[in-house]
């Protein structure tokens, strides 16, 4: 709908500034933001205040979003950026790890880092509001734009949502939750409604906007879609009733682009800004602007409202400390030679590689082919068109609408430009000493990767499965993936390699789960899935590959043995049941005793642990239960283990069988004695949605909590009640 016909941006002489001393802002509470937005839209005129949420319409200013101006008195035109995982339409920027792999990392710690960097780099270029994370759930495999969110779990989004938006807060930059709600898939996405019960809402949809309104998030997006038959951005129901009514949300909520598509409804049903502004994309009308103020004054909204939109916005901004020392906006997303060029990346490649290697996921490892031992290797083949770049290639797809080479990013709004891309390929040369010798063939045709297979003492196969936003095809995939294969007949490389190659490892690059057709090749040795892991994608593998990190990532999704065995799959209809309801992902594979092909939670390490002695403390005074366990590397190497708490509920709750209400991360010392890793399980952990209460219950009557390494591989259980 709206690719953009764009220059590619040349990489011209750049300024650059010293990130590290932008002070450090003091967030406000929202009751003491609202305190002086109140007094600064008390002076502002209806006009001055309709201003404030309308868009200057596409392409009209810097950013990909400009809200107006309300020249006197003073509030700046805020800058609206994309994406949730670096900044779009800009040079000089790093272009880092996909949320999908934040999310396999099972890091809080790490996650929140990526956030600080992020909310770094887009205070450095003056962007206000970073238009990110998203957090529509994996509901189906294929969906087009899974790899931006948290994955299938909504507790495991819903903490990688809370983590990412206190990093980008904490420097200033305003974060926007998105998109609320049900966009779930590309598919007809402006027309088709998402009908969700209202147990489903709350439990799965809701849960990761919850926990970013918790988070103290400045503002969230409605989405394209319907929900239960209205646009998203007109909904009372999602806006006024669950968003402002019960989560409590003080922010703003702008609209998806063009997603809004009425004044009086969408205003008195909660909409706060119209993004871009315009009613399509150059129209030159608006939705709000003027024919917001003719609508107050027909009194078809109250201006009362107006000022309470207008207040949540600057309110925001007040909270963010944006009223002092925000930089200026200094690049220009549609005229690139009109900006400066101000270099933010200081040294978050260094973070975006730790996060590289700490969100890859091992799946297997026979006879410890793996960590590679480069002493006893002499020929290395690395074959496959993913395992390498063609440099012209970089960023020579508008918002990466292509898959050329070794994947590292899915393709639409959700992308930003390289500032490089170490190739699986670069990774390993730089990595491995020149004892070793590399035949490449990177390459997909299967008569040179038989070849070059043959010979070597192991051959890497790489593979990948690309997908993204629906306004632009990618060899016929509109957005959500027509199948869940491997692209460019990967499968078939995969097994005419393992056919030459005893020792054959295969590296998947994908946007989210794919079939593997050839998972019983015995010569197959190990399987590696780095997912998305972005500019220093080759530097993290070979940190895995050759044993310098152990790998800790686990799969945010569930990989089936079977396409069909999944709950649900893209649609065409337009009216979309989310028929599972609760059994969303693993729960839907536990509740029936289907076997996955990799479960949800899992992936291997080069070391073991053992998991020992589980304590379950009831704390009758507040509502709560902790549950330690003690945790030992057992093995030969150090590593990080994410421990696993999922909750079993009491049968009359209904619950599925396992949900996830606890994760650690935790490194330990091999041979170390072993250390408690301790859960704490409260109302938020406890309950479920009672739909005749209309609220949060704890149910009555004994739960079990299960502590594991995977949603499927559980080391201790014990059972509870709450007094
Ligand atoms: C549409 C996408 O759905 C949204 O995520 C993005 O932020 C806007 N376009 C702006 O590019």
């Amino acid at each position: 709908m709206y690719l953009l016909s764009r220059a590619i941006f040349t990489f011209v002489a750049c300024s650059s500034i010293a990130i590290s001393s932008i002070s450090a802002f003091t967030p406000l509470s929202w009751d003491q933001a609202y305190v002086k937005a109140d007094m600064l839209v008390g002076q502002m005129s209806l006009e001055q205040k309709v201003n404030l949420t309308t868009g200057v319409g596409w392409s009209n200013g810097p950013c990909v979003g400009n809200s107006g101006r309300s020249v006197n008195p003073n509030f700046p035109e805020l800058c609206l950026q994309d994406a949730p995982l670096g900044i779009r339409f800009a040079d000089l920027v790093s272009s880092g790890v996909a949320g999908i792999n934040a999310a396999a990392s099972f890091d809080k710690a790490a996650i929140r880092r990526r956030g600080e960097y992020m909310g770094k780099e887009f205070r450095a270029k003056g962007i206000n509001v970073q238009l990110g994370p998203g957090m529509n759930m994996a509901r189906t495999a294929a969906g087009g734009r899974n790899w931006e969110g948290f994955g299938e779990d909504p507790y495991l989004a819903g903490i990688a949502s809370a983590e990412t938006i206190q990093g980008i807060q904490s420097e200033g930059v305003m974060a926007t939750a998105k998109h609320i709600i049900g966009n779930e898939q590309e598919t007809n996405r402006n027309e088709a409604s998402s009908d969700i019960d209202d147990r489903t809402m709350h439990e799965i949809y809701l849960w990761p906007f919850a926990r970013s309104v918790e988070a103290g998030v400045a503002s969230v997006m409605c989405s394209y879609n319907k929900v239960n038959g209205v646009y998203a951005c007109e909904s009372e129901y999602v806006l006024n009733q669950l968003l402002k009514g019960e989560l409590g949300f003080k922010g703003f909520v702008q609209s998806d682009w063009s997603a809004t598509h009425s004044t009086s409804p969408s205003v008195n049903g909660g909409l706060d800004m119209t993004m871009p502004g315009d009613v399509k994309f150059g129209s030159g009308t608006s939705y709000f602007g003027s024919t917001l103020v003719d609508a107050v004054r027909r009194g078809e909204v109250t201006e009362a409202r107006v000022t309470d939109m207008a207040t949540r916005i600057v309110a925001a901004w007040y909270k963010l400390g944006q009223d002092q020392n925000f930089p200026p906006v200094n690049f220009d997303s549609f005229h690139p030679d009109r900006g400066q060029h101000i270099d933010v990346q200081d040294n978050h490649k260094e973070l975006i590689r730790e996060m590289g290697a700490a969100s890859t996921v091992l799946l297997r490892n026979k006879n410890n082919i793996l960590p590679l031992q480069p002493s006893k290797l002499r020929r290395l083949a690395v074959i496959g068109e993913d395992a390498d770049m063609n440099p012209s290639d970089l960023n020579s797809c508008p918002d990466h609408g292509c898959d050329k080479g070794t994947l590292a990013q899915g393709w639409g709004s959700g992308t930003a430009e390289f500032p490089y891309l170490i190739t699986p390929l670069q990774g390993l040369q730089d990595a491995l000493p020149d004892s070793v010798t590399i035949d490449a063939s990177a390459d997909n045709d299967i008569g040179k990767a038989t070849q070059t297979a043959k010979g070597a003492d192991i051959a890497i196969v790489f593979a990948n499965s690309d997908s993204g936003e629906e306004y632009i095809t990618v060899e016929g995939n509109k957005g959500d993936r027509n199948d869940i294969s491997l692209w460019h007949n990967g499968d078939s490389l995969v097994e005419a390699v393992a056919n030459a190659n005893k020792n054959t490892i295969v590296v998947i690059h994908s946007v989210g789960p794919i079939t593997m057709p050839w998972i019983n090749h015995p010569n197959i040795q190990a399987i590696v899935w780095p997912g998305l892991p972005g500019q220093e994608s080759g530097n993290a593998l070979a940190d895995v590959l050759l044993g310098k990190v152990n790998p800790s990532g686990r799969l945010p999704y569930t990989i089936a043995k079977n396409v069909n065995d999944y709950p649900a799959s893209v649609s065409k209809d337009m009216n979309i049941p989310y028929k599972e309801g609760l059994l969303i992902g693993h729960r839907w594979f536990d509740a029936n005793g289907i076997q996955p092909l990799f479960e949800f939670g899992y992936g291997m390490s080069y070391t073991k642990f053992n998991y020992d002695k589980i304590a379950v403390e009831i704390d009758p005074t507040h509502v709560g239960v902790k549950v330690s366990v003690m945790v030992q590397n057992t093995g030969n190497m150090d590593g990080a283990e994410v421990v696993q708490a999922y909750l079993g509920f009491p049968e009359d709750a209904d619950e599925p069988p396992k949900v996830l209400r606890g994760f650690e991360k935790i490194n330990l010392k091999k041979g170390a004695p072993a250390e408690p890793v301790t859960f704490r399980f409260g109302p938020t952990e406890l309950s479920y949605w009672d739909t005749d209460k209309q609220r949060w219950v704890i149910p009555v009557g004994q739960f079990t909590v299960y502590v594991g390494a995977s949603s499927r591989d559980i080391r201790q259980a014990a059972n509870f009640t709450i007094p």
